[in-house]
């Protein structure tokens, strides 16, 4: 059934318009700063080297053949493989920076992101996973992930991932709408995707993930209803469905997406929401505000037992408490912190030739952040929060919220239930989950400019 924008509720729409943090990490990454340097990042890591407890590690690789539209990751165009295989010589150096202060970790994640991450030549790429598997102690049952851009997915490289040991990989699908597909300068046929389903499937992976997105220019709930009922026919495990952020002044290649063509804060709800119902039509579990997933797909049974996690690359099963970022722009979480690369890739490569961990700025963080953290990670993954026991778990007395749940009611109303200090969202929680999280954000009121959320 088609959601009409008509039936979106007017107050939902004042409230899904208001700019807020995707809070995939908390403090955000407009409270980094120079206060974390290499100096701090490296005696975080080596406190981190003291424990047993495994890690994860993601791997950014910000090349592309070529720009989308609508693009919003950390990412330049590389006609070339030349740039492509400096950068992975350097990757090898951090590699060896970072090992050298944490020893031989055991890692129960490991993700490559971009960018488009198979565009690494596949001898980087082989001598890279074997220099991880020699620096840190890779576990039996390690999640090894790559986002995948399908019309650079081989048989043969497929073949090779697999040899390499991935076992899970994301698919950028976004639309498969002709119409849409030349607006976003990404065009993609259902064949495409199609050849790239049977490559993974043949390299024996069976943990898919689709990315779909709504809210791109002249995208109309037509559209969407025919790319997922496309998608959904090729049955990958998981969906994740994200709205267009439109942030031309940070991202000056989304001018040549028009204003006009863009489906307005009404036409996106009633979107996303027919993305919902025909995914959950379809047997898909929702998971937090944008995920979808088979009932035997381990982020349902994390979301249940309430052991999932938000964090850089969405909801995951990933429990482990430091994520070691490597390559330019990468943010690391460490227990002590946030650490983030030099953004650029010239400087990233300049400081780790010169045998310096390349960390710009971060933020370290306290015992504040760390509850208030919980808290919106809660909310962003269950819609609901039991303070008092956050509270408890940190050794904090629970009025230190009292502020944020007047100012949560006042703005929200009927919207959220308050029963002694647990809060639940009742009403549209995808969409109003990310503003309900802002209540608990220490640093709102300096925030600068973010995308709507919905
Ligand atoms: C690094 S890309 C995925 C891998 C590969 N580069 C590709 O595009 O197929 C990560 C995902 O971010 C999402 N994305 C990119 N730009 C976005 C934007 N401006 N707003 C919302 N989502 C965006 C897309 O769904 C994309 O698949
Ligand atoms: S969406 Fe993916 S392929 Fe397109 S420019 Fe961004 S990172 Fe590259």
């Amino acid at each position: 059934m088609i959601v009409r924008p008509e039936d979106v509720d007017p107050s939902l729409i004042d409230l899904a318009t208001r700019t807020v943090p995707r809070y995939t990490s908390y403090p955000t990454a407009p409270q980094f700063s120079a206060e974390v340097g290499p100096g701090e990042y490296a005696a975080w890591l080596d406190a981190v080297g003291g424990t047993n407890n495994p890690v994860s590690i993601y791997l950014h690789v910000p090349f592309c053949r070529s720009i989308c539209n609508y693009c919003g990751c950390t990412t330049k165009a590389a006609l070339r493989d030349d740039p492509i295989r400096a950068y992975a010589d350097v990757l090898k150096e951090e590699i060896g920076l970072v090992g050298a202060r944490t020893g031989r970790i055991a890692v129960s994640h490991l993700h490559w992101g971009g960018g488009t991450p198979n565009i690494l030549p596949p001898d980087c790429m082989a001598e890279l996973v074997e220099l991880l598997s020699k620096t840190f102690n890779f576990k039996d049952d390690m999640e090894h992930a790559i986002e995948l851009d399908p019309r650079h997915v081989t048989q043969d490289g497929m073949a090779r991932l697999g040899d390499l040991g991935v076992n899970r990989v994301s698919l950028g699908v976004q639309t498969l709408d002709d119409q849409v597909q030349k607006a976003i300068a990404r065009v993609q046929p259902l064949a495409v995707v199609e050849d790239a389903m049977r490559a993974i499937s043949q390299a024996g992976i069976a943990d898919v993930n689709f990315d779909l997105m709504f809210g791109l220019p002249f995208q109309t709930e037509t559209s969407i209803e025919a790319t997922v009922e496309q998608a959904v026919r090729l049955a990958p495990s998981r969906f994740a469905v994200f709205g267009y952020a439109h942030v031309p002044w940070m991202k000056s290649h989304q001018r040549l997406i028009a204003d006009e063509t863009l489906p307005d804060a009404s036409a996106r709800i009633a979107q996303a929401r027919l993305a919902r119902r025909l995914l959950v039509a379809a047997g898909y579990e929702g998971v937090g505000i944008d995920h979808f997933a088979r009932e035997s797909d381990p982020l349902v049974a994390a979301m249940r037992n309430g052991t999932m996690r938000r964090n850089f690359q969405g909801y995951t099963t990933d429990g482990a408490a430091t994520l070691i970022g490597l390559g330019a722009s990468s943010i690391s979480r460490t227990p002590s912190g946030y650490a983030q690369n030099l953004p650029d890739n010239a400087g990233w490569q300049r400081r780790i030739r010169a045998g310096e961990l390349p960390v710009a700025r971060g933020k370290a963080v306290d015992a504040v952040n760390r509850i208030r953290g919980d808290v919106i990670e809660a909310i962003l993954c269950f819609f609901e929060a039991d303070l008092a026991v956050i509270a408890k778990r940190h050794g904090f007395p629970v009025d230190l919220f009292g502020q944020d749940i007047v100012r949560l009611l006042k703005e929200m109303g009927t919207r959220v239930r308050i029963d002694g200090w647990r809060i639940a969202i009742t009403r549209d929680p995808h969409e109003t989950a990310r503003l309900v999280a802002s209540h608990f954000d220490g640093y709102l009121q300096s925030n600068g400019r973010y995308s709507v959320a919905v």
